[in-house]
């Protein structure tokens, strides 16, 4: 047997000469020690926005969260932006009536989501207003995009897209955020946006979207369980859960096409997909925690199986040490007053 070569890095040292604990003894050490920290400037907000007047409606599969009228969004939203959130995402929970095949109400200048964006910007103008670009919320069969011969077709989902987010420009969103998984829509929306004036609106795609059940308690707070198109799920658009590799070739092309940030989803079961997307171009990445993270968390808290003190804030946590620069997530106004009581 070849005589075994010494280790070409030394040991850091050896027990007890090394104590791992002595980092951890007292309170302040450890806080001096490290390595992430949270603040509220992490923290997206997504909130759902419905018609009438001063209702909160709540989600049932999502305690705490409500789906609120136009007219509470500048009280919520005010709280929000003093917390010190930077940014909220809103979702228009359409009126079934409203709902076609194609989703033309997605394009309708005077629809929820855009009376909505007008409205903070109005009340609030100095917190960030993203809003997805998709057709889910307002097509009768639940797809992101046009469905022709029971397939959801891309280059033509493409143009109605890039209306969507030309109407949500000029409502007044500063992100524009698509999440419908279709090729080449971050370039094609870039140049639509460049050609009617708005360079400065910035897109954050959900780049690495995947194919997932954890976003079940959104769809029924929308309204928008797809699957009645030939019994299909969203598996012709968004990702495989198996596959990881693929995240980092569609982060590469929406950067490539345009993508100022560029988002994982959903969270926490992804935070390695966080992690290799960070390491492997260093842009802003941010994670969604989604609904039905939202849900498993709040549910075991609410049922007294798990310590929503500690829980809440360990989750946000495991993002920044994924490498994420901030996180969409329904506890936002929840974990920002966790951070000013301290
Ligand atoms: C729409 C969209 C979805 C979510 C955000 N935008 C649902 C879906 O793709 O079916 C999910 C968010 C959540 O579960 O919290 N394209």
């Amino acid at each position: 047997m070849a005589p075994r070569k010494p280790s070409a890095t030394p040991a850091l040292g050896v027990y007890p000469k090394t104590r791992m604990r002595r980092n951890r003894y007292d309170v302040w050490t450890r806080r001096m020690v490290a390595e992430n920290s949270l603040s509220a400037a992490d923290l997206i907000w997504p909130i759902f926005v419905r018609e009438g007047k001063g209702t909160r409606e709540p989600v049932d599969s999502m305690p705490g969260v409500n789906r609120l009228t136009v007219d509470l969004l500048a009280g919520a939203v005010s709280e929000a932006r003093d917390l010190g959130i930077p940014c909220v995402a809103l979702f228009p929970v359409i009126d079934p009536a409203l709902k076609t095949e194609d989703g033309d109400e997605a394009v309708n200048p005077g629809n929820l989501v855009c009376r909505a964006i007008a409205e903070i910007k109005k009340s609030v103008p100095d917190i960030g207003v993203l809003c997805d670009v998709a057709l889910d919320p307002f097509t009768t069969h639940g797809h992101d995009g046009l469905v022709r011969d029971g397939y959801v077709v891309n280059d033509e989902t493409v143009e109605v897209l890039c209306r969507q987010a030309l109407v949500q420009a000029q409502a007044g969103c500063d992100v524009i955020a698509p999440s419908d998984m279709m090729d080449g829509r971050v370039g094609a929306i870039r140049t639509a946006l460049d050609q009617a004036g708005f360079q400065n609106v910035r897109i954050m795609s959900y780049a690495a979207k995947y194919n997932s059940g954890f976003y079940g308690p959104f769809r029924d707070a929308l309204g928008s369980k797809a699957g009645t198109v030939g019994g299909k799920d969203k598996g012709t658009y968004q990702m495989d859960p198996a596959n990881s590799d693929e995240a980092l070739r569609e982060v590469a092309l929406d950067l490539e096409e345009g993508a100022d940030m560029v988002m994982v989803k959903p969270g926490m079961p992804y935070l390695d997909i966080v992690r290799r997307v960070k390491e492997s171009f260093g842009v802003p990445t941010f994670a969604y925690q989604v609904s039905g993270e939202y849900a498993m968390l709040k549910g075991a808290i609410e049922r007294g199986w798990l310590d929503g003190n500690r829980v809440i804030l360990e989750a946000m946590m495991s993002f920044k040490r994924a490498g994420a620069n901030g996180v969409l997530t329904y506890f936002a106004v929840d974990v920002a007053k966790r951070l000013k009581a301290g």
